[in-house]
């Protein structure tokens, strides 16, 4: 399964707040329990009062009534007093609460009835009217005995549920938070040192790599996450580096063949021709027959230009202005000397005077030059150009060099003859780690071959 490094940090943390909130989902649950607990002790304390109430009210209306009977007499102010009474036992009756066995027990329905046919106003007999109080007083006793029994057993009941429930409440409320902290510290310390773990190789493989030591480091088999990703990519980059550092050894090697040609060829070579041409200059100082001393000097001219091609070739084997003057020099000189024909395209040159301050290897110095004296050819050879710009400058630490011109513009890959001068301008820059392309000049025509590389000043 795959976990993000995001979700592998928060895991711990969310799981111990779902926890707590179960935990307090609990604790809600068990102060609704009892609540409701609650809610029913009141109605039977309620119903206790009304119950007193309505037998009070009964006893003196019982009285007033049987008075009244008695004298034959009724004030309005008892009669009132009698209605009132009769209204405050209905009421009474009214606030009875039917909880627990009183629900169903059918004592209530029955002291209604009873308190109606009671309704003073329908005059009712003496002993009728004492046979009916007898039996709706005893039937408020009866609900009396009952409320107060059910109450004793609720208070009993309450008292061991309370007790319960706080002891529950506190073992679960133990047991989730101990729950809590040991599956927090486990996910925590698993995916911490699964994490940590990783990094830290990561770490030393990227250390080793900036210290030159070009191992593969481990790639993992399978992408579990970010850190999976990270490895997988370092291992890619560690392997296009060693092939880079590879080439860059390669063209390094051929540099310095060139170098032992040109300086053998220099040491040897020339200074053989130079020895022969001195000689024939000697000589034909000292002929004295004049269409002898005529072939001797035209001898002595073809030897001067096979001894200026020899420095040709040897500027080209091993570009010294390069060494001695630096990059911009060295294409400048190869333009001055190369490039100045009439039959050629005319060239406009531009170095930035910033190109000076790179720091730039001799490597990348000559794979460069050798870039653009290979771009400069290909205008010449391919272009059918009248002019070309070729320029050097220095862009927020990127070096851009380009050779633009405006010829007939060069096709697209499937479309054009593949020499080697393009694959090696790309691998030269591949092993300087620069990018090059070529697209559309500036001209209304023709090619722009451009080159960038990331530099420190
Ligand atoms: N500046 C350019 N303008 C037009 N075509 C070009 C230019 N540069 C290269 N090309 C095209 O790219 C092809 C390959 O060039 P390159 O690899 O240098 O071969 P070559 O060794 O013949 O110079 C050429 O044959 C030419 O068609
Ligand atoms: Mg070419």
């Amino acid at each position: 399964m795959r976990i993000t490094v995001k979700q592998q940090v928060l895991l711990a943390p969310a799981t111990i707040l779902v926890l707590l909130i179960l935990l307090l989902a609990f604790m809600q649950y068990s102060y609704w329990e009892l609540s409701f607990k609650r809610r029913e002790a009141k109605a039977i304390g309620t119903t206790f009062i009304a119950v007193a109430e309505a037998d009070m009210a009964a006893r003196r209306l019982h009285v007033l009534l049987r008075t009244m009977q008695h004298t034959g007499m009724a004030a309005p102010e008892d009669m009132a007093l009698v209605a009132d009474l009769y209204e405050r036992m209905l009421a009474s009756i009214g606030r009875i609460r039917p909880f627990g066995p009183l629900g169903e027990s059918g004592h209530i329905s029955h002291l209604v009835l009873l308190a109606e046919n009671l309704n003073p106003a329908d005059s009712p007999e003496i002993e009728k009217t004492a046979e009916l109080f007898a039996q709706f007083r005893a039937e408020l006793s009866a609900l009396s005995n009952i409320t107060q029994i059910y109450r004793n057993q609720l208070r009993l009941a309450q008292e061991q549920d309370i007790g319960q429930l706080v002891e529950r409440t506190a073992t679960v409320s133990m047991v989730v938070l101990v729950l809590a902290i040991l599956l927090g510290l486990f996910i925590s310390i698993y995916f911490s040192r699964r994490i940590l773990n990783r990094v830290q190789m990561l770490s030393h493989s990227a250390a080793r790599i900036a210290d030159g030591k070009l191992e593969l480091p481990p790639a993992p088999d399978r992408i579990r996450d970010e850190l999976d990703t990270l490895a997988i990519s370092i291992n890619r980059m560690t392997k296009r580096l060693i092939r880079v550092v590879g080439t860059e050894k390669l063209l390094e090697g051929a540099e310095e063949e060139r170098r032992r040609i040109a300086m053998d060829l220099h040491d040897q070579s020339l200074s053989d021709l130079s020895t022969i041409l001195r000689g024939l200059q000697n000589l034909a100082s000292d002929l004295a027959d004049k269409p002898t001393r005529e072939k001797t000097e035209n001898l002595e001219q073809d030897l001067e230009r096979a001894i200026a091609n020899l420095r040709d070739i040897m500027n080209n084997l091993h570009p010294q202005t390069l060494d001695i003057l630096g990059l911009g020099a060295a294409i400048e000189g190869h333009l001055e000397q190369h490039c100045c024909a009439d039959e050629l395209p005319e060239y406009h040159l531009y170095i930035d005077p910033k190109v000076s301050d790179l720091n730039l290897d001799r490597i990348k110095q000559l794979s460069l030059y050798r870039i653009v004296i290979e771009a400069i050819q290909n205008v010449i050879k391919h272009a059918s150009a009248s002019r070309y710009e070729v320029s050097l400058e220095v862009r927020e630490n990127i070096l851009v060099l380009s050779v633009e011109d405006n010829g007939q513009g060069i096709l697209d890959e499937n479309n054009r003859s593949n020499g080697r001068g393009l694959n090696n301008i790309r691998e030269r820059a591949k092993a300087i780690s620069a990018e090059v392309n070529w697209k559309q000049s500036r001209f209304s025509s023709g090619t722009r071959f451009e080159l960038t590389l990331p530099c420190d000043m």
